[in-house]
């Protein structure tokens, strides 16, 4: 009955970078010209493994790979740095690079009465979302700012479904990191991976983007996803 399956999605999470808008690539050539000064050469495998994570785990992780034994206060430097770096990247965004999909589906998602919040690990979301002219699209926004644990861990998601007062499994969580598929999970939600399936492979269901993503499809992954 389809009258019944559209209300099973109550809420729909999304990440932003690399989810709304392709910012991952941002983060990635900034880190990268960080591990330089580090003679290390970040590979694409390795910025995999920084999505959705924290700006101060990816700087210790990036350390950690460089095999550079450093103090906390140098890893803040390179951390500013290279937030210095991403925000120069993000000076450009206009609402022109909000990702395929994604601002139709939010429409949709609004005019049926689904929640839609944010659940990033970045600082910088608001700023983000700001140039964008997504800041005021959202029911509940939840990023860096709010949480202490980075995803993997499922807090920024949980925090988010308790703001908008919805059941983890009521909702959907969008998003292209393997951290925040497997933060997804552990929240107890249906997630869809958008991009590289064979780096997403845990996800209900992995699309190359969000553009034919429809509230019916939500629906329909949530009745699929029920163990
Ligand atoms: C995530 C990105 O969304 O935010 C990570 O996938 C990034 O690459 C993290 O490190 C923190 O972002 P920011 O903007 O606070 O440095
Ligand atoms: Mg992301």
């Amino acid at each position: 009955m389809p009258s019944d399956t559209m209300h099973n999605i109550q809420a729909v999470i999304f990440d932003l970078d690399g989810v709304i808008v392709d910012t991952a690539q941002f983060h990635y050539n900034a880190w990268k010209t960080l591990a330089s000064e580090w003679d290390y050469a970040l590979k694409h495998e390795d910025n995999e493994q920084l999505k959705g994570v924290s700006r101060m785990d990816s700087v210790n992780k990036i350390a950690q790979w460089a095999n550079v034994h450093t103090t906390t206060e140098q890893l803040l430097d390179v951390a500013h740095r290279k937030n210095e770096i991403y925000l120069n990247f993000c000076n450009q965004l206009t609402p022109e690079h909000v990702l395929p999909g994604i601002a139709p589906l939010i429409e949709a998602l609004r005019a049926s009465g689904v929640l839609v919040s944010l659940g990033s690990a970045s600082k910088n979301a608001r700023f983000v979302l700001d140039k964008l002219g997504l800041l005021d699209v959202f029911d509940v926004i939840v990023d860096g700012n709010d949480v202490s644990k980075s995803k993997p861990n499922p807090e920024v998601f949980l925090k988010a479904a308790h703001h908008m007062g919805v059941s983890p499994q009521d909702c959907v969580v969008l998003e292209d990191a393997p951290a925040g598929v497997e933060a997804a999970l552990t929240a107890n939600m249906k997630v869809i991976g958008l991009g590289d399936a064979s780096e997403l492979q845990k996800a209900h269901l992995v699309l190359d983007n969000a553009k034919n993503l429809s509230l019916g499809q939500l629906n329909q992954i949530k009745i699929k996803g029920v163990a």
